[in-house]
């Protein structure tokens, strides 16, 4: 038989080929396209042919051997639904391991928050971490002179419209001007999100951090109601009932406050954490100043409102005995997967 013939012969073979089965289709795979199989042998011969045959015959063996390799396809997918019954798949074999993520502790106190402000009516607002000016003190009633926007404190950044500076907000207080501006009362926000101050990094402290920012104004809203959420939250946060509020100062609230929520001194760490007084500093509080809801389009003879600012690292911290503020940024997986999962 010249080489012709045998291509021929093969390739008519391989045309009117059919297979029933899954077995036909293995069978036809090992007698052609086999490593033992005819293509094999004709390739090896194929080397052999003068180079007027390769010429002529290396085009058509390969289209010919295609073709048997589409054919083994197609029976493959098709008949194997026919032959996949369910006695073939081995439920014994075992399941997928999952790799469920964990949930960063600034997440599930963050989370957590929002939850106790959700279900008194408070919904999540958001702002830009680079803020103008005017939104991070101007409307805040921050005098042009006033020692926070001193460099060693704001970061600033260059404005690309040439114009002052901009900032990395060093509070979630600016997302209190932008609701303002935006919405009419009675509004109930909270408002989470990292801010930023040019301090140097240690165990206790560092340049980026969270905060969570509430804001509640409405016709008629007093220090008394200020008070009343701040006992709710921090019986549903902490679990304790006794808070207190001290005299403090801030630009943008008056009278403004600090409020503390009696922790307790039974313990050597309640001792620590309290640093030996058995209060524990909470955040930062007070009556929304009349001149910042003027600023902010808000007008301060018909509506009154209250505002307050918490950490979250601090309580981080101390819910998980986190021992040094610098871990939660490291992003050191044996750190991370000690927290909650995700699912
Ligand atoms: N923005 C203040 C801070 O950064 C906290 C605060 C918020 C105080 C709202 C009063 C009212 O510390």
């Amino acid at each position: 038989m010249t080489f012709e013939d045998r291509i021929l012969r093969l390739k008519e073979e391989i045309e009117t080929a059919k297979a029933k089965s899954q077995h036909d289709a293995e069978e036809f795979r090992i007698k052609y396209l086999g490593s033992k199989g005819l293509f094999k042998e004709l390739f090896n011969d194929f080397k052999r042919v003068s180079s007027e045959e390769k010429r002529q015959f290396g085009k058509v063996i390969n289209e010919v051997k295609q073709t048997a390799e589409r054919k083994v396809e197609e029976w493959k997918a098709s008949l194997s639904s026919e032959s996949n019954t369910s006695s073939e798949l081995d439920l014994t074999r075992p399941g997928m391991a999952q790799a469920p993520g964990a949930q960063h502790p600034i997440t599930i106190i963050k989370d957590e928050v929002i939850e106790i402000f959700r279900a008194i009516g408070f919904s999540v607002a958001e702002g830009p971490e680079i803020e103008d000016d005017w939104h991070n003190f101007s409307a805040l009633n921050f005098p042009p002179e006033h020692p926070a926007r001193d460099m060693q404190d704001t970061f600033f950044v260059e404005n690309p419209d040439g114009g002052e500076p901009h900032v990395l907000r060093t509070h979630t207080s600016s997302v209190q001007v932008r609701v303002m501006e935006n919405e009419k009362p009675p509004i109930r926000i909270i408002a989470p999100g990292r801010v930023f101050r040019n301090e140097d990094i240690s165990a206790r402290s560092h340049c980026i951090f969270h905060q969570i920012e509430g804001l509640y104004i409405d016709e008629g809203v007093t220090f008394a109601d200020m008070k009343q959420t701040l006992e709710y939250f921090a019986k549903e946060f902490f679990g304790k009932s006794k808070i207190r509020l001290r005299p403090s100062y801030f630009p943008f609230t008056e009278p403004s406050a600090e409020m503390d929520v009696y922790w307790g001194l039974e313990t050597e760490l309640d001792y620590r954490i309290t640093k030996g007084t058995g209060w524990l500093e909470v955040m930062g509080c007070g009556m929304v100043d009349p001149a910042v809801l003027k600023s902010s389009g808000i007008d301060p003879d018909k509506y009154s409102g209250f505002a307050f600012g918490m950490g979250l690292e601090r309580s981080a911290m101390q819910r998980f005995h986190i021992p040094d503020i610098r871990m939660m940024f490291e992003n050191d997986i044996r750190f991370l997967q000690q927290f909650r999962s995700a699912l």
